[in-house]
């Protein structure tokens, strides 16, 4: 699948499929206790995003690139940051909007489009958190080479860690038709992320800073400095 088709079922899944399920996921209603466990780690994923970022952002630009329903984009705005929130769903970009503190605003550019564009600017660090896990290694490593040509600092992203549990699941979703469930995430181990980096032509220094596993949640912080 190209870059451009992973884009469109991201965008229809998150955009009308899970958009309500992505908004209480991403609230503090109620919810089962599989995607308990999914809150969890997405909360201790985001602290260890950002842990390595300057605790005073202001006078810095930042994309959160993926934003989705905005609690990154928010965190990072607490900080100080001018923040770029990009999503291809408007929907859920419309969630970000009406929850993030009016007060915030004046930092905030909400950009209902692809994360990639070059029209967005150049940025002091980029956040992409799960937002790159259904993507190829060859579109992944393609996406972090257009982000690290506009990034002066740190891209901090995730990728789906190569474990045997995501790879049985993987497997077992290539046998079906995935019509209206979630796209396919694609484990990655590091060796496969930085050789598909070097293929890109990606100089920079490539570090992991943390696997969070909790429950149905697995996932593995990466730091690229360009
Ligand atoms: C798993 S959600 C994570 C959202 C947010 N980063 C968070 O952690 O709360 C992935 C998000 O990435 C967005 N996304 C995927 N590909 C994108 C692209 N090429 N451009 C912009 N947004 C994209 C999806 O619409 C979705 O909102």
């Amino acid at each position: 699948m190209t870059y451009e088709a992973t884009r469109d079922r991201l965008e229809h899944y998150f955009d009308r499929t899970a958009s309500d399920t992505w908004a209480r996921l991403t609230s503090d209603a109620p919810v089962s206790r599989v995607r308990r466990t999914v809150r969890e780690g997405r909360d201790a994923m985001r602290a260890a995003l950002l842990a390595r970022l300057p605790a005073d952002l202001s006078g810095l630009r930042l994309l959160d690139a993926g934003a989705g329903a905005g609690q990154m984009t928010q965190a990072l705005a607490e900080r100080g940051a001018e923040v770029v929130a990009a999503d291809i769903s408007p929907s859920l970009l419309a969630v970000a909007q009406r929850r993030i503190p009016e007060r915030l605003h004046a930092r905030i550019r909400f950009v209902a489009g692809d994360m990639l564009d070059e029209e967005l600017g150049s940025f002091d660090h980029v956040v992409a958190m799960d937002s790159l896990i259904h993507y190829r290694p060859a579109d992944i490593a393609a996406a972090l080479a257009r982000l690290a040509a506009r990034t002066e600092g740190a891209i901090l992203f995730t990728i789906a860690p190569r474990t045997p549990l995501l790879t049985a699941f993987w497997a077992a979703g290539q046998l079906f038709p995935r019509s209206d469930r979630s796209p396919a995430i694609q484990p990655l181990a590091d060796a496969a992320l930085a050789a598909a980096l070097r293929r890109a032509g990606v100089a920079g220094r490539l570090t992991r800073v943390a696997r969070i596993a909790r429950g149905f949640y697995i996932s593995q912080a990466m730091e690229l400095v360009p």
